[in-house]
């Protein structure tokens, strides 16, 4: 079973957590078993980026994005090359470190 690091977040998850995850399960479905409420804001339709995590261990062993996971990505607040729709991303069996950005785009629109 992989195990998944989710690091520090202030309001997910302050002090963050590390979990045996699921293999062949989205990224998202796996931390939103384990209380890491991670946004999710279009259901998981690959319509939204508010899913949106940096994955910085272990991406590679990620089932790989396709062209609108990407497309979207790019609207992403943060974006980084390292990051991923969790709704999206299909979870193998290695250890994966995830960041949970500190704004999604419907956040910082609010702030702004
Ligand atoms: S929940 Fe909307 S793209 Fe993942």
């Amino acid at each position: 079973m992989p195990e998944i690091v989710v690091l520090p977040h202030p309001e997910i998850c302050p002090d963050g957590l590390a979990f045996e995850g699921e293999k062949g399960k989205s990224l998202l479905d796996n931390l939103l078993e384990h209380g890491i409420e991670v946004e999710h804001a279009c259901e998981k339709s690959c319509a939204c980026t508010t899913c949106h995590v940096i994955v910085r261990e272990g991406g590679p062993t990620l089932s790989p994005s396709t062209e609108d996971e990407d497309d979207l990505l790019d609207r992403a607040w943060g974006l980084t090359p390292q990051s991923r729709l969790s709704c999206q991303a299909i979870v193998d069996d290695d250890r994966l470190v995830v960041e949970i950005p500190r704004y999604t785009i419907n956040y910082a629109k609010e702030r702004k």
